[in-house]
């Protein structure tokens, strides 16, 4: 835990080792006035490096400003450490182009080419309640209640400018983003992240995650505020657990591509140990099924793309037939969505064994700006 610098060429809570626990929103800029939504984005920019230093949203906190006003941090939190808490920001294509065509806040042409508008794959159930959004706001750290204060506040701030669309809570981290740290595991009892990008490998996020010059270079727009940043794709995968749960240890192996309890390929060896999906068995079938998902979402079978997986648990209750609304929400960061994530989907949406108990229910993508210049902000302990 600890604490993570807001500042720096990259936003914090992409590579930072993933926290255990997610609280992340969608807002709907509710102001058509581009001035307000620059105001907005420069209290939430105070706001969370300040929150994330472990301080009170506002100079005076919780229980000592003005008497006759109400106090400028939510007081949750104000006992607990920053927990390493971290706040990432994204704009959503609406942002740039409203559904109807308009251009509220004069950006159309600033809209990168990639912002796309994710196609329908197959087997989409999506709720447009849980979907899309003009801007996102991810929180992630070790207490939950850190994470909920941080967007509760950043929501307060918002009065009159934006308003939650959509918000996830997230519970057990399901990657790793860094060698550092062990493998968790999904709600099909599975270790998840053991093949991620890690944080210790520069050249390939170089690669897969940050926006390079030379995207911006292409575009039709004028992009270049992106480079350095990414984009994330959020996809809320419902499970159908109790289905999951009565299916045979070997045939939940099989969908998966590996073992339950160590996480190896099923080509044999240890849990980092690369798959073989050359190895066949005694009757001439693959080891690696050809509709095993790690097979599907390997890179030598989607043209050497990697992505930086950063998602977590979710259980929202129960449905009125008695199952949990339960499943993982997935988050991915990647340099284009377009060659990094559309493709993918695509080819597991339609392949790949595990769908049969998975429904997509939400989706959003989102352009992540880069990180706010090192020495650009003060927010020291003094309370500015
Ligand atoms: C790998 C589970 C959805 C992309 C894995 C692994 C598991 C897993 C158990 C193996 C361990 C690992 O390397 O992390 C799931 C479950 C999902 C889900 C339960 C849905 C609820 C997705 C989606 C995508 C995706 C939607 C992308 C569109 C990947 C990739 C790998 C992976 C790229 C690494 C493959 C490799 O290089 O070996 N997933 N996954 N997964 N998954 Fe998923």
């Amino acid at each position: 835990a600890g604490t993570y610098p807001f500042t720096g060429r990259h936003q914090a809570g992409i590579v930072t080792p993933a926290q255990d626990r997610l609280y992340l929103a969608s807002f709907d800029v509710t102001t058509d006035d581009r001035e307000d939504l620059v105001a907005l984005l420069q209290r939430w920019t105070t706001i969370a490096a300040r929150l994330t230093q472990g301080l009170s949203a506002g100079p005076y906190g919780a229980a000592s400003g003005p008497y006759d006003a109400p106090p400028d941090d939510t007081g949750e939190a104000a006992d607990l450490p920053a927990a390493g808490l971290t706040v990432t920001f994204g704009f959503g294509r609406s942002l740039f182009v409203a559904a109807d065509g308009t251009d509220r806040f004069g950006l159309a042409d600033r809209l990168p080419d990639a912002l796309v508008e994710l196609p329908h794959f197959p087997a989409d159930a999506l709720d447009p309640a849980r979907s899309d959004g003009d801007l996102v706001v991810q929180a992630c750290a070790d207490d939950p209640q850190v994470a909920v204060h941080a967007i509760r506040n950043l929501s307060r701030a918002a009065f009159g400018a934006a308003t939650i669309r959509w918000t996830q809570l997230g519970y057990g981290r399901t990657s790793s983003t860094s060698t550092a740290q062990t493998t968790p595991r999904n709600l099909f009892g599975f270790k998840d992240g053991t093949a991620n990008l890690k944080a210790e490998e520069p050249d390939e996020l170089e690669r897969h995650v940050w926006v390079g010059e030379d995207a911006a270079a292409h575009d039709s727009r004028d992009s270049s505020w992106l480079v350095g940043g990414t984009y994330l794709v959020a996809r809320r995968i419902r499970m159908q657990i109790e289905t999951w749960d009565r299916t045979s240890l070997r045939e939940q192996e099989a969908l998966v591509g590996r073992t339950k309890g160590e996480g190896a390929p099923l080509s044999g060896g240890e849990e980092l140990t690369e798959p073989d999906f050359e190895v066949t068995g005694r009757e001439g079938t693959p080891l690696v099924a050809l509709n095993s998902h790690v097979r599907l979402a390997h890179p030598t079978h989607n043209d050497g793309v990697r992505m930086l997986r950063r998602g977590y648990n979710f259980t929202d209750g129960n449905d009125s037939l008695g199952r949990l609304d339960a499943g993982l929400f997935f988050i991915a960061f990647v340099r284009d969505p377009r060659t990094h994530y559309v493709p993918m989907q695509t080819t597991l949406s339609r392949d790949d064994g595990l769908m049969e108990y998975l429904q997509h229910t939400g989706s959003g993508l989102f352009a992540v700006p880069p990180g706010v210049p090192d020495g650009s902000l003060v927010t020291g302990s003094d309370g500015t």
